[in-house]
């Protein structure tokens, strides 16, 4: 039940802001947040398991972040700049390849400068004519809302009535490599796809896809892009995704927690060297991507995520939540998935959908969300403690029983 200062606050907002989510029943005050707690203006205190949909890897009001945050200006991207210079270095010896970065801020702008920057390649190496390019494409992917990107997107709620759409996508299912054999052809430039899908309802591929994937790309000469945005910097319990395959992608797209939970924002399109290295002056750019602020406050991302562990602790505290969660024996769940502090409960259809629990949790202090319609998708801080853990167990086994 929403107290009176908070539904003075929801009604003055469905009365002025677009409603362009199904927003939860809940207002939180962020000035009051820390690490997994967070209060709503009633002064209700929840534990976040959702954490901005992985944007706040570091938890709530990280104090090193927002330290460095609160020492940084904006200066234009026209001029050097030091942190953005130290951010491309720190990243390329993270990746395990020589690369370069294009910044830009929202994830989307990631995945349309990655499609960019993939055109760009064919038609420079003159590997297709141009205009002629195609990218595979994954059905059920997530990879934001601009209107390329929703171009080849296959919920038609996000693509149906802002057509015309952008051309040069073919979509495919994922989790079989037969599919994207089948669709190359003498135009295909690239593959476009999360390592795990995210918002399509925490999907895990088989163990070798990606390896296949890889291997594909490698005999036809094309780019394996991967949208790391969500599954990156250490949600999966690694540093990236593609790490548990052991192999490495020709651009990785980043985003979310790079600005490490503080509304800095910042998009990565991390590449080889070879192919970053014939973007020109003039061919891009972004007022505010890959600012100075931005940039100091990724760098100060990266260091706390080793400093404190977080990969081993996602890793582990994952694992532990999964096995939880596995006893739980309910005829309405039908499978616990995830890897890392990403993680699935998928419910069957009788259940009545994700978001039913989402309520119920909310009541009871815990904020989750769902992943499309069954799918109950927990992907907390990785400052995360086990009793944290226990606490949602606790209140899940009460809200399944009743
Ligand atoms: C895998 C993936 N790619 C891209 C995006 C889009 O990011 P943004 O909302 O910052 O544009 C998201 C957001 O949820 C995502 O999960």
């Amino acid at each position: 039940m929403m107290g009176s200062k908070s539904k003075l606050w929801t009604e003055m907002y469905d009365k002025y802001v677009v409603h362009t989510y199904s927003t939860l029943p809940v207002i939180l005050n962020d000035t009051k947040s820390k690490g997994v707690e967070i209060w709503d203006m009633d002064g209700k205190k929840y534990l976040d398991f959702w954490a901005g949909y992985s944007a706040l890897n570091l938890g709530h009001h990280h104090p090193e972040t927002w330290k460095v945050l609160r020492n940084s200006g904006l200066v234009t991207r026209a001029c050097y700049d030091r942190y953005l210079a130290l951010l491309g270095k720190t990243i390329s010896e993270l990746v395990g390849f020589d690369a370069m970065i294009l910044p830009k801020n929202s994830g989307a702008e990631g995945v349309e400068s990655a499609i960019k920057t993939a055109r760009m390649w064919a038609y420079r190496t003159g590997m297709v004519s141009r205009n002629q390019s195609e990218i595979i494409v994954m059905n059920h992917n997530f990879h934001g809302r601009t209107i390329t990107v929703i171009s080849f997107s296959s919920e038609k709620q996000y693509k149906n009535d802002f057509g015309p759409h952008t051309p040069g996508f073919i979509p495919v299912d994922y989790g079989d490599v037969k599919n994207i054999k089948k669709a190359i052809t003498s135009n295909t430039i690239a593959v476009l796809m999360e390592p795990m899908q995210g918002e399509g309802g925490i999907i895990i591929p088989p163990v070798s896809y990606l390896n296949d994937v890889r291997a594909l790309c490698d005999k036809h000469k094309i780019l394996l892009i991967l949208d790391e945005i969500q599954t990156g910097l250490g949600r999966t319990g690694k540093m990236f995704c593609y790490e548990h395959n052991g192999i490495k992608p020709d651009l990785l797209i980043l985003g979310k927690s790079l600005c490490g939970g503080t509304p800095a924002i910042l998009s990565l399109v991390v590449g080889r060297r070879d192919i970053m290295e014939l973007w020109q002056p003039g061919d891009d750019g972004s007022t505010f991507g890959g600012n100075s602020a931005a940039a100091a406050v990724a760098l100060e991302t990266f260091n706390v995520l080793e400093k404190e562990n977080l990969i081993k602790n996602s890793a582990e505290l994952g694992e532990y939540f999964k096995n939880q969660l596995k006893e739980i024996k309910n005829p309405l769940i039908k499978e616990v998935r995830g890897k890392g502090l990403f993680i699935g409960i998928e419910f069957f259809p009788e259940a009545g959908g994700a978001r039913k629990y989402v309520n119920k949790l909310i009541e009871k202090g815990i904020l989750c969300k769902e992943a499309h319609e069954h799918v109950l998708r927990i992907s907390p801080p990785l400052t995360i403690g086990k009793e944290h853990i226990d606490f949602f167990i606790e209140k899940f086994k009460e809200v399944l029983g009743g």
